[in-house]
């Protein structure tokens, strides 16, 4: 009989109470206060007028593969009611829920409609027609409470980008309509904002009456108490903006073009290059509403920096941080931001290099932090020289608590200029390639930024030291790249059958067992097990093992050579399970259940004889770009940790997440499952929430999706045009750091293009720069689907194709996932031509597989 891990009761267990306890002690401290009047933390929980799309229907995460099946959201209206306040708008609330449930209704006819028209599951249909909210009822009457909140908020998930429209990036008329109506009706009034992303802001900071503005973000299942704990002052909130929130969406430099903006979602033209975020927004002299890493606090907080010195290949310094205020207590976010100067090689105004967090400082308290960076840190990439270089002159160092509030530091001086790492280029960047920094405009503007650079530093000559760098001891990496084709790993135990479990105890090397392996069972391997059933023709749901667990690896070889099988589930905000599914008495799972959120195929109404029922509650913990503005890594760390428990006691090995993809445009609809617009704070987030996930014995973190996965409409044949420096720079740097650092399991590959190949098949991305170049010693996996022509995901191929099963073996990805035989019939004949991929290229890829095998064996 086959068995599962799930729990056989829906009863809550203690390890799930415990972790959501950990969470709603933890997940305050992300949410960022935009405005403030002194209006919170509140004074007391008397009467409050609630309103807003979220304040019953509060988001705890976004759509699709990144949603977790949690037993229950707390709604804000949930939380305040707990924390003893009393809401006064149960009738405009219960009206706002008989129109959703109007909506819905008709959505899901439209959807079993389309559906059968298309032939396609629903479920997947959903995915490209999500639901969406009715507009909430107008409020006309005021009630009594004297302070109103107002929760607003925004959904978005795989597969389609967001719009700048009404009803997403901008508010919609009554939604403007009714927050005016509660600042002019009410004496207090506030709005939090329950998004995964970016909003225009510019109607709430028009509206001189509104008390506060809160970033309350998507905190999962315990989100309504945390917002409690947020506004009643229980919990201090210390987040920190982690994207650059623009006055008007027409302010971000990839605006005019990105996804369907200009009609054309098959090639996406990176003009703004590096000039990213505040990178852009700094040197192109653009205000943005709140800048980078802005986010005030219920307290004030003074910086005093001392003791810079070169440490080796670091630069270090202390930062005296104290909290100026007299009442409330608080956490800073120290930040370190550089200034290159004026080189060959255009720079951005600043550069994120360093930050770090103070414990909970009482009014008065100070505390020294030590901040230390590698001066490598300061390097720019140069195409020419295909190196990293720290160009000659002064680089002014800044401490502040945003971007846009720092006081000079030190000023480093290079010499001369210095090799950080000498490499070669990976990604044919396209000669043709328009810039925004080619313009006028763009000239113009650099020239200005290297003014003023010059300026700021030589000022801050006068009163901060000079810190003369010795490049003596600064190393430069130079990476052993290998050439020529990879070697067929020889049998020598022929007569002898190897298991897996001679590698473990050391008695042979893997290279002796995958060389045993006949071409056939190598290909299956290197293929996950798509299931045939009706289940399995949902995206990311196709294990066996872990019900609605996104997929497994093959078992064929699981008794014979005790391989064993690996189980992957999604994340980033959590772990993604089917929470309960019920099977026969012999242990076979009965078709139907919740997945996605979403229940479009009900239990059967005659069930079995002996039907057994299992449940799965996981946690929902903060989405990604939520947890970021924490700035706090020990915090990030932990969340990882809550997953890595879930995936053990469940049965997944591989969890599918961290996402980490680069906020290049407020739109990207999976915005909310990546981090931030800056590279260095993407890569400490990704390599703290592995850290976390595999501080649990044989668990492993999947960072995804590499790489510039930043369009969701027609995501898998979008073709990113990119240079070699903005690659380096800004779009695989955070995967650098988190391999690095943490050293992750594996890698997932996107589904787009990079400047004309996929990037599941791109060898030099990850063959030379994951492996060689950095170090990765784990298994890279295929997105699902992406090298499977399969009418599953959507919309069949228009300009670009689907990436080669073939090429990806060659380039190094390890793992076509899910899997279908077809790719099984490639692969081994792909070997027997040797055309575009040879015997060797799929032991090695076996080998890599099985290393991860190793270490999740007992
Ligand atoms: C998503 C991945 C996810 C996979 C498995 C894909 O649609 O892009 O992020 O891990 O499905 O569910």
């Amino acid at each position: 009989m086959k068995e599962y891990r799930a729990n056989r009761t829906s009863e809550m267990t203690q390890s799930e109470l415990n972790h959501q306890k950990r969470v709603r002690e933890l997940a305050g401290e992300c949410m960022v206060i935009l405005e403030n009047d002194g209006v919170l933390p509140l004074k007391e929980n008397g009467k409050v007028a609630l309103y807003g799309n979220g304040a019953r229907h509060t988001i705890k995460g976004g759509t699709g593969s990144g949603d977790v099946n949690a037993r229950n959201v707390v709604t804000i209206e949930q939380g305040l009611k707990d924390a003893g306040f009393t809401v006064m708008t149960e009738n405009w609330l219960n009206a706002y829920d008989e129109q959703i449930r109007e909506e819905k209704a008709a959505h899901q006819k439209k959807i079993k409609k389309i559906a059968a028209e298309l032939h396609k599951p629903e479920i997947n249909v959903a995915f490209d027609y999500p639901y969406e909210d009715p507009d909430a009822p107008e409020i006309t009457e005021k009630e009594d409470a004297e302070l109103a909140i107002y929760v607003l908020s925004r959904n978005s998930g795989e597969g389609k980008d967001r719009y700048c429209r009404k009803g997403d990036y901008l508010l919609t008329d009554r939604e403007e309509a009714n927050i005016r109506f509660v600042t002019e009706h009410y004496e207090k009034s506030m709005v939090l904002l329950n998004t995964g992303g970016i909003i225009d802001t510019a109607f709430l900071r028009g509206m001189d009456n509104l008390n506060a503005l809160v970033i309350i973000g998507q905190t999962g299942s315990e989100g309504g108490h945390i917002v409690a704990d947020v506004l009643t002052g229980k919990i201090i909130p210390s987040g920190k903006l982690t994207d650059t929130w623009a006055k008007s969406y027409a302010d971000y430099p990839s605006s005019a073009e990105y996804s369907h903006n200009n009609g054309n979602v098959n090639d996406e033209y990176y003009k703004e290059d590096i000039f990213v975020g505040y990178r852009y927004f700094d040197t192109f002299g653009v205000e943005p509403a709140y800048c980078f890493g802005y986010g005030r606090s219920y307290t004030t907080f003074e910086l005093k920096a001392d003791s810079v010195e070169q440490d080796g290949a670091y630069l270090r310094f202390w930062v005296d941080v104290k909290n100026t205020g007299s009442e409330y207590a608080g956490k800073e976010v120290v930040q370190v931001y550089a200034s290159a100067p004026e080189g060959q090689l255009e720079k951005p105004y600043q550069e994120l290099a360093a930050f770090q967090k103070t414990g909970l400082l009482q009014p008065g308290e100070n505390e020294f932090l030590m901040i230390r960076f590698p001066l490598a840190a300061l390097a720019s990439y140069s195409s020419e020289e295909a190196a990293w270089k720290l160009e000659a002159g002064d680089y002014l160092i800044r401490v502040g608590n945003s971007c846009a509030n720092t006081i000079p530091v030190a000023v480093v001086r290079m010499e001369q200029m210095k090799k950080t790492a000498q490499l070669k280029n990976l990604f044919d960047e396209e000669s043709d390639l328009p810039k925004l920094s080619d313009t006028e405009a763009g000239r113009e503007a650099l020239a200005q930024r290297n003014a003023r650079v010059k300026s700021e530093t030589e000022e801050a000559l006068e009163t901060v030291p000079v810190i003369t760098v010795d490049p003596q001891k600064i190393d430069c990496e130079e990476p052993e790249y290998h050439t020529g084709e990879r070697k067929v790993f020889e049998d020598h135990f022929a007569g002898r059958r190897l298991t897996m479990t001679d590698v473990k105890n050391g008695d042979v090397y893997l290279e002796d067992l995958v060389a045993q392996l006949s071409v056939e069972e190598l290909a299956n391997l290197c293929v996950g097990t798509e299931r045939l059933d009706d289940d399995a023709n949902v995206v990311g749901c196709a294990s066996d093992r872990v019900i609605g667990a996104a997929g497994e690896t093959w078992s064929g070889l699981e008794e014979s050579r005790k391989i064993p099988v690996l189980i992957l589930a999604d994340g980033p905000a959590g772990l993604r399970l089917q929470p309960h599914f019920k099977t026969t008495a012999e242990g076979e799972k009965i078709s139907g259940g919740e997945i996605f959120g979403m229940s479009f195929r009900p239990f059967p109404e005659n069930l079995p004889e002996g039907t057994l029922d299992y449940y799965q509650y996981c946690t929902a913990i903060p989405i990604a770009s939520t947890l970021a503005q924490s700035w706090d890594m020990d915090l990030v760390r932990q969340m990882g940790e809550i997953v890595g428990e879930e995936m053990q006691q469940f049965g997944v090995h591989l969890w599918l997440a961290p996402g980490m993809n680069i906020h290049r445009n407020p739109l990207c609809g999976r915005n909310f499952e990546y981090y931030s617009e800056d590279p260095y704070l993407t890569g400490r987030c990704a390599a703290a929430d592995t850290l976390g996930v595999q501080s649990i014995d044989g668990q492993g973190t999947t960072i995804k999706h590499f790489a510039a996965n930043n369009q969701e409409d027609n995501r898998n044949y979008t073709n990113a045009h990119i240079s070699e420096r903005a690659l380096r720079e800004i779009y695989l740097r955070g995967f650098e750091i988190a391999v690095k650092e943490a050293h992750p399991y594996s890698i997932m590959t996107s589904y787009n293009l990079i400047n004309g190949i996929h990037s599941a098949n791109r060898h030099d991305m990850l063959q030379v720069a994951a492996r060689e170049e950095w170090g990765f010693d784990g298994f890279v996996m295929t997105d699902w689907y992406a090298t499977q022509d399969t009418s599953i995901m959507g919309q069949a191929p228009d300009k670009y194709t689907w990436a080669s099963a073939k090429q990806a073996i060659h380039a190094g990805n390890d793992m076509l996932m899910p899997g279908c035989a077809l790719n099984v019939e490639d692969l081994i004949q792909g070997t027997e031509e040797g055309t575009e991929m040879i015997l060797a290229d799929l032991q090695h890829c076996v080998k890599n597989i099985l290393s991860i095998g190793l270490r999740t064996m007992k």
